[in-house]
C-alpha cells in the first residue's frame, strides 16, 4: 500500500517436511549489502508451524544499518510468559511487533497489538498512519477485550502457561507413539530454526499417505479442529484454553486416522547442511501499489506465464502468498497453486478463486 519496493528474502526452506524457516541471518545481510538503501526489515517469527529466527541477530545487522527490525510475531503473544517458551521479538531487539492477541491469547477475534520500542521508528508517526487507516469508531468491545487479556496474562500468564506447556508434553509423548512425525525442536538449532514453540504441534501425515487437507476433514467431523491443514501435515494449537479432555480426544482421534495406515520411513528435520541454498534476494518488476493500481486485464492462468501479476493469489491456509501484484507470474507458483487448488485447498486474494483467470498487468 506504501508503495515500497519489497526485497524478497528466501527463507530457508527444509525439504524433509517441506516446510519454510526463518530468513537466515546471512541472507539479510547479502540482501542489505546489495541494497544499502533497505528502509526496514520486516520478517516473520514464529512461522505459523512454531519456528522461530534468530531474531535477535536479525535486529542486530538492521540496526548496524541504522534501520528498523519490524516483526511479524502475530503467533507468539504468549512467549514473555513462560521461559519455556521462545524468547519475545521484544525481547530480541525488535523495534516494532505486532501480534495478534486474538490468536494465542484470549482477547476477541480481530484485536491484536503493535509493540513499539526504543527510537528507531516515530511513535507520533506511527500513531498517524494509524489514524489513516483505522475505522475512527474504536470497537470498545474489542479494546476492553485486549485490556482483559493482557489483565489475564500479567496476573495469571505464568500458572496458565505452565498448564499449557504440560498438556503440550503430554499430547506430543501421547502423538509419538502413534508413529507420526512430529516436528521437534532440533538438538543443535541451525540458521533460520532458532527454536520452536512448543506449543504448536506440527505433525507429517504423508508418512502415512494421508493428506492434510482431508484428514483435516476427517478429523473437524470427529470434533477435533487443526489450526492448518496443509498439503502434508496438520498444525494443532495447545492453548490456555485446551483442557485434559481436548487432549484426549486430539491422541484418540489421531489414533483412529492413521489405523489401518501403512506408514513409510519417517523422517526428522533436515540437518542444516542438507537445507536447500538460499535462492539471492529478488525484487519484484514493480511495486505492489504500482501492480495493484495499473491498468490491468484478466488472462487464462495457463497464458499469463511471464506476464506481471495485478493481484495476490494466496493458499489460506497457510495465508503465505505464491503470487503477489508486481510479481512476474512463473510456471512453479502455477503450478503450485493448482496442485494445492486439487487437493482441496482454498485460495484466496485473487479475483478468480477458481483459478481459471488471473488478473495482470496490461502492457503499455
Ligand atoms: C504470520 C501471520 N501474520 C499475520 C496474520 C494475520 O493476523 P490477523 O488475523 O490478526 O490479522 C496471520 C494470520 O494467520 C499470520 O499467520
Amino acid at each position: 500500500l506504501s508503495g515500497a519496493l519489497p526485497v524478497f528474502v528466501h527463507p530457508a526452506y527444509d525439504p524433509s517436511w517441506d516446510l519454510a524457516y526463518g530468513m537466515t541471518p546471512a541472507s539479510v545481510a547479502e540482501a542489505l549489502a546489495q541494497h544499502p538503501e533497505t528502509r526496514a526489515v520486516l520478517m516473520v517469527s514464529p512461522t505459523y508451524h512454531g519456528v522461530c529466527g534468530e531474531v535477535g541477530q536479525i535486529a542486530a545487522l538492521a540496526h548496524q544499518h541504522g534501520i528498523p527490525l519490524i516483526v511479524d510475531e502475530a503467533h507468539g503473544a504468549h512467549f514473555n510468559f513462560h521461559s519455556e517458551l521462545p524468547a519475545s521479538a521484544l525481547a530480541s531487539g525488535a523495534d516494532l511487533v505486532v501480534q495478534s492477541t486474538h490468536k494465542l491469547l484470549a482477547a476477541l477475534t480481530q484485536s491484536s497489538m503493535l509493540h513499539l520500542q526504543g527510537s528507531r521508528v516515530d511513535a507520533v508517526r506511527i500513531a498517524q498512519l494509524l489514524q489513516m487507516l483505522q475505522s475512527s469508531s474504536p470497537s470498545s468491545l474489542l479494546l476492553a477485550s485486549l485490556d482483559a487479556a493482557r489483565h489475564q496474562m500479567a496476573t495469571q500468564g505464568q500458572t496458565l502457561m505452565e498448564r499449557t506447556l504440560q498438556l503440550t508434553h503430554q499430547a506430543r509423548a501421547q502423538i509419538q507413539q502413534t508413529g507420526l512425525p512430529i516436528l521437534e525442536r532440533p538438538e543443535n538449532p541451525f540458521e533460520g530454526f532458532a527454536d520452536l514453540d512448543p506449543t504448536r504441534i506440527v505433525v507429517d501425515l504423508s508418512t502415512f499417505g494421508l493428506n492434510g487437507f482431508t484428514a483435516d476433514v476427517a478429523l473437524t467431523e470427529s470434533g477435533v479442529t487443526a489450526e492448518l491443514p496443509t498439503l502434508r501435515q496438520l498444525a494443532f494449537i495447545v492453548s490456555l484454553g485446551t483442557t485434559p479432555q481436548d487432549i484426549e480426544t486430539l491422541v484418540r482421534e489421531l489414533t483412529h486416522l492413521v489405523r489401518g495406515c501403512k506408514a513409510s520411513a519417517v523422517q526428522s528435520v533436515a540437518k542444516s547442511l542438507s537445507l536447500s541454498p538460499g535462492t539471492p534476494p529478488e525484487i519484484p518488476s514493480l511495486s505492489p501499489r504500482e501492480a495493484f493500481f495499473a491498468p490491468h486485464i484478466s488472462v487464462a492462468i495457463e497464458q499469463s506465464v511471464g506476464l506481471i501479476s495485478a493481484e495476490t493469489a494466496c493458499p489460506y491456509p497457510p495465508g503465505i502468498p505464491l503470487i503477489l501484484p508486481g510479481e512476474q507470474i512463473t510456471q512453479a507458483a502455477i503450478s503450485q497453486l493448482q496442485r494445492i487448488k486439487a487437493q482441496g485447498g482454498p485460495i484466496v486474494g485473487c479475483a478468480d478463486p477458481d483459478l481459471k483467470e488471473i488478473l495482470v498487468v496490461r502492457s503499455p
